[in-house]
C-alpha cells in the first residue's frame, strides 16, 4: 500500500494507526469510485493558510484587497479576527467555551459586511483580483472527482457567494460540485442585505450536518473528509449509512500545541501542507 501511495511518506503527514488507514483505503479501493463521495471544507482546507510567508485570505476576509468595502469596514474586520481567531485555535479551551465567541464574530463580521451595500454584480471582479488561492494541485483534484462523477459537498462556514466566485475563478466550479455554506440574500436591487437560513460557524458542522441531511449525498458510503479545524470532523454526520470514512486534517498554524489533538483525531495530519498532494494520490489510488 505505501509503495501504491508514496506520498503517504512525504515528512508532512502524520497518523495516528497507519494499518487502520491502509485498511480504509483498501475498502474504499476496492468499493471504487461509484461508491465515494468527498466532504470538505473550504477556508485553510483546499484554500492556502498561507504563500510566499504570507497568510492567505479566508472567504470572509478576501474582499478586504477591493473596494467594495469601506477602510473603516476592514480595519474592524480585522480587529475581529486579531481578537476571536486565537479563540478559534486556543487548544487550552473547551469547544463548549469557543462556540459563544464564534457566534458572536460570525454576527459581527455579518453586520459589517451588510453594512456595505455589497452588489451582487461585483462580486465576481472583486474577487478576481484578491489573491484568494487554492491550495497546489487543485486541478488534478477536481479533475478526477469530475472524471469519475464523484460528487464534492464543500461545507463551509465561510461565505457562500464568495466561496462561489472563487471556484468560478479558478474554473472549477464542475457539476459534480455542491456548496453548503452562509450565503447573502438580496433586495431587488441585488444588493445584499441579510445572509440567509441558519448560521454555519466553525463548531456548530456537526448540528447544520444533522439538521440538513438534505445538502447530502445519501447512496455513496464511502466518504474521504477534508479539514482544517477540530469542528470540520462530523461533517460526515449527514450522510446516512456510511460504511468508510477516512478523515484528513489540515493543521496549519500552532503546529506543537495542536499535534496531539489532531493526530487522536483526524486519520491523517498534514503539517503545514499548502498541498492537495497527500488527497490526490489517495483518489487516484480509489478510482
Ligand atoms: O470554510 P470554513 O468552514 O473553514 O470557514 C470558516 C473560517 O473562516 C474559520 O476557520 C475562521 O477562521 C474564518 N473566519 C474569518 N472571518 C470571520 C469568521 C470566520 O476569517 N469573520
Ligand atoms: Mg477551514
Amino acid at each position: 500500500m505505501l509503495k501504491m501511495i508514496p506520498e503517504l511518506n512525504k515528512a508532512t503527514v502524520r497518523m495516528r494507526d497507519r494499518g487502520q488507514v491502509e485498511t480504509i483505503i483498501r475498502n474504499m479501493q476496492r468499493e471504487g469510485a461509484s461508491a465515494l463521495q468527498v466532504i470538505s471544507d473550504f477556508d485553510m482546507t483546499l484554500t492556502r493558510f498561507a504563500h510566499k510567508g504570507k497568510r492567505c485570505p479566508t472567504t470572509h476576509n478576501i474582499l478586504h484587497n477591493t473596494n467594495l468595502i469601506s477602510e473603516e469596514c476592514k480595519a474592524k474586520m480585522s480587529n475581529l479576527v486579531a481578537h476571536y481567531y486565537p479563540i478559534e485555535i486556543d487548544s487550552s479551551k473547551s469547544v463548549e467555551e469557543k462556540i459563544p465567541h464564534m457566534v458572536e464574530w460570525w454576527m459581527r463580521a455579518h453586520d459589517l459586511l451588510i453594512q456595505q451595500k455589497i452588489k451582487k454584480v461585483q462580486l465576481a471582479q472583486a474577487v478576481k483580483g484578491s489573491g484568494a488561492k487554492l491550495r497546489e494541485g487543485y486541478k488534478s483534484f477536481f479533475k478526477v472527482l469530475k472524471q469519475n462523477s464523484v460528487p464534492l459537498l464543500i461545507f463551509s462556514a465561510g461565505v457562500g457567494d464568495i466561496l462561489e466566485e472563487v471556484i468560478i475563478e479558478h474554473g472549477v466550479f464542475d457539476p459534480n460540485v455542491r456548496i453548503f455554506s452562509n450565503y447573502m440574500d438580496y433586495d431587488e436591487n441585488g444588493v445584499a442585505c441579510t445572509f440567509k437560513g441558519e448560521l454555519i460557524h466553525s463548531f456548530n458542522k456537526k448540528e447544520g450536518a444533522l439538521q440538513n441531511t438534505h445538502q447530502f449525498v445519501h447512496d455513496r458510503t464511502n466518504v474521504l473528509l477534508l479539514g482544517d479545524s477540530l469542528g470540520d470532523l462530523d461533517m460526515a454526520e449527514g450522510v446516512q449509512d456510511l460504511k468508510n470514512l477516512l478523515r484528513i486534517g489540515y493543521l496549519n498554524d500552532k503546529v506543537e500545541e495542536r499535534r496531539e489533538a489532531y493526530v487522536s483525531s483526524y486519520d491523517i495530519v498534514l503539517e503545514e501542507d499548502e498541498t492537495l498532494d497527500v488527497p490526490n494520490a489517495i483518489l487516484n489510488y480509489i478510482t
